[in-house]
């Protein structure tokens, strides 16, 4: 079986379509939403008005791109969740009405699973079983990946996750949203060691960001009552070191995760595994500990639809297909 399926991703704020064939992606269309750069976060009511505007045009482009007309598709894939309701709503919807259109199956993709599967669109591909750190702005896991469909989250945040401690700390630093990429842009100029955060000390292999983003806010408001330009005149430093203690907490617990399963093979996925810093790190890991390390390529780490079109295409292999009368799971667990 070598299914052409047509994948949409509407989770949160990137409008994406990608068309798979014989297990191949063939293009990965994203449209990013700068609608919400300026209030700190994404807006949810805002998201699902651009996905309106954004999910024709993206899904034409990716079929004229692939030179796939529409009656050669065998399935629609979609997003079913975790994610904003309103955002996976207009994905689902459209997918739903091609698919019933076309009267071909639809198949509804657990978001987080594809991060993960991203890693089986190019090689060099893990081998089973391999655990991966899936950090986003919604989640910070890890993931003991047994099947490309046979999954276990063996370690979580108890709060917030990782993206969304580098994306609040960045709006106190007066940054734009998504503050993440701009915290790596100048992290990588400064001194990770000039200030220190404390760790959290969360049980076995689950995580917590809350306590550094409260001691991250008290930072910055005694160092301003000293000096009015302590931010401007320390960003590289203060990005740095904040970044730095972010990745330690991450990486102890998955040295932790892959000596207590005896697991070597070790790959990152979701927006936060574009951080530099992670990327450096791990990489110095790999080797001290001989693991096999996987990061994806950088257009797939981040939201894209690249990687629901994959996850589509196990789930097609297998006949795993969604009721027409299916509905979008913000909640969504594997
Ligand atoms: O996976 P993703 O695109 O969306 C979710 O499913 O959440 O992840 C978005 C998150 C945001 O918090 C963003 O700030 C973060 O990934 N991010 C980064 C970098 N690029 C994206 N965080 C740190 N460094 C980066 N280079
Ligand atoms: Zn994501």
């Amino acid at each position: 079986m070598n299914p052409t399926i047509l994948a949409i991703e509407s989770s949160c704020d990137e409008t994406s379509a990608a068309i798979i064939k014989k297990g191949k992606v063939l293009n990965n269309i994203v449209a990013t939403q700068s609608v919400h750069e300026n209030y700190g976060g994404v807006v949810p009511e805002l998201a699902s008005r651009a996905h309106q505007q954004n999910i024709i045009p993206v899904v034409d482009q990716a079929l004229k791109e692939a030179k796939i007309d529409k009656t050669e598709l065998d399935a629609i894939a979609f997003t079913k969740g975790p994610g904003l309701l309103g955002a996976l709503l207009v994905g689902s919807s459209f997918a739903k009405s091609l698919a019933q259109g076309l009267n071909i199956p639809l198949i509804g993709v657990n978001h987080m699973q594809a991060h993960i599967l991203a890693h089986f669109i190019d090689d060099p591909k893990p081998s089973f079983p391999f655990l991966c750190l899936t950090v986003s702005g919604g989640h910070t896991q890890i993931v003991l990946v047994k099947d490309h469909l046979d999954m276990e989250v063996i370690g979580e945040t108890h709060d917030d996750a990782v993206g969304e401690a580098f994306d609040k700390s960045a709006k106190l630093l007066d940054l734009p949203y998504p503050g993440g990429p701009l915290i790596d842009k100048y992290a990588s100029q400064g001194d990770g060691q000039a200030y220190t955060f404390p760790d959290s000390e969360m049980e076995g292999l689950n995580f917590s960001f809350s306590g550094i983003k409260t001691a991250f806010l008290y930072f910055l408001r005694d160092n301003l009552k000293k000096d009015k330009n302590f931010i401007k005149n320390n960003l590289n430093n203060i990005c740095a070191s904040l970044q730095f203690s972010l990745i330690r907490m991450l990486m102890g617990k998955l040295k932790k995760a892959s000596n207590k399963l005896g697991i070597k093979e070790i790959a990152i996925a979701g927006g936060v595994s574009a951080n530099s810093g992670l990327r450096n790190i791990l990489t110095d890991m790999a080797l001290e500990n001989n693991w096999n390390v996987y990061i994806p390529e950088f257009q797939y780490c981040t939201d894209n639809a690249g990687m629901i079109a994959m996850t589509a295409h196990f789930k097609y292999l297998k006949s795993q297909f969604e009721d027409i009368k299916t509905s979008p799971d913000p909640r969504m667990k594997f």
